[in-house]
């Protein structure tokens, strides 16, 4: 089979990835998908980067081995601990997350402060502030871990009194720092954009790191000659790890959109 007909994969932690997934089949609606959810191990953020770098290895194995022509790591975790790794394991181009969001928040910044929220484990691992610092190390980054944004995403409390309140605990400090620039450095803000904006302020660019990573595999498509030719609707296929029922559930808010072919593996 030739290369560009193969599918782009995508795999994260559980359902959060799909709002990457979203962006890329929106930018690149002729494209086949495979996705992975490792819902029987979410979360990610929480865990050590020796777990996440060896369950991201597993995830990708899986992923090659169906055949895929571009692997997109969709979990900000994995790819603050693990891009590096699966990139010296696979030849395939390997697409994380942070970079594009990194590389978008160092440009828009005026005032060069940027606040960056994530899960825990990529506000420890440091990965958003290095990529924006290697391009400006003017650039003052303040990083704020903000993990129970991901269960009110999933709950789909993301405009009532408690999101409202959760926002305004986590962020106002960032405000308070003055920052023009904020990424949303998990997989799961963009749902809460909402209330982020209320407590941010319109004057705060906001960095939808999907939107941003959505961008860099159509150019690496385009770049490698690896986009497909045929103009039909893409088709996709999403495995997962554990709970089919809740992964459809909580997906279809997600995505907007009813999820077949949902299959587990293990
Ligand atoms: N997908 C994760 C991320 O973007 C959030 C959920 C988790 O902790 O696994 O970092």
């Amino acid at each position: 089979m030739q290369v560009e007909k193969l599918p782009i994969g995508i795999f994260d932690s559980g359902v959060g990835g799909l709002t990457v997934f979203k962006e890329i089949i929106s930018l690149l609606p002729h494209e086949d998908v495979i996705y992975l959810g490792d819902t029987a191990r979410v979360p990610y953020g929480t865990r050590s980067p020796q777990t996440v770098v060896k369950y991201s290895q597993e995830n990708t194995r899986f992923l090659i081995g169906q055949g895929i022509k571009v692997l997109v790591v969709a979990c900000n975790t994995s790819s603050a601990v693990s891009l590096l790794t699966l990139k010296q394991e696979h030849a395939l181009p390997i697409i994380g997350v942070i970079e594009p969001g990194a590389r978008r928040a160092s440009e828009v910044t005026e005032n060069k402060r940027i606040g960056v929220i994530g899960t825990e484990g990529t506000v420890k691992s440091r990965a958003y502030e290095q990529t924006i610092k290697a391009v400006d190390d003017q650039i003052t980054v303040m990083s704020r871990a903000c993990p129970l944004f991901v269960s009110l995403a999933e709950e789909g409390w993301v405009d009532n009194e408690v999101a409202r309140l959760t926002a305004q605990g986590y962020l106002r400090p960032l405000r308070e720092e003055r920052i023009d620039t904020l990424v949303l450095g998990c997989t799961h803000y963009p749902l809460l954009e909402g209330v982020i904006r209320e407590v941010m302020g319109d004057e705060v660019y906001l960095v939808n790191s999907a939107k941003e990573t959505a961008k860099e595999v159509q150019q690496v498509l385009t770049e490698g000659r690896l986009a497909k030719a045929a103009k039909k609707d893409g088709s996709y296929r999403f495995y997962i790890t554990d709970n089919r029922q809740r992964f459809i559930k909580v997906g279809e808010r997600f995505l907007g959109r009813p999820l077949r072919t949902v299959e587990l593996v293990t």
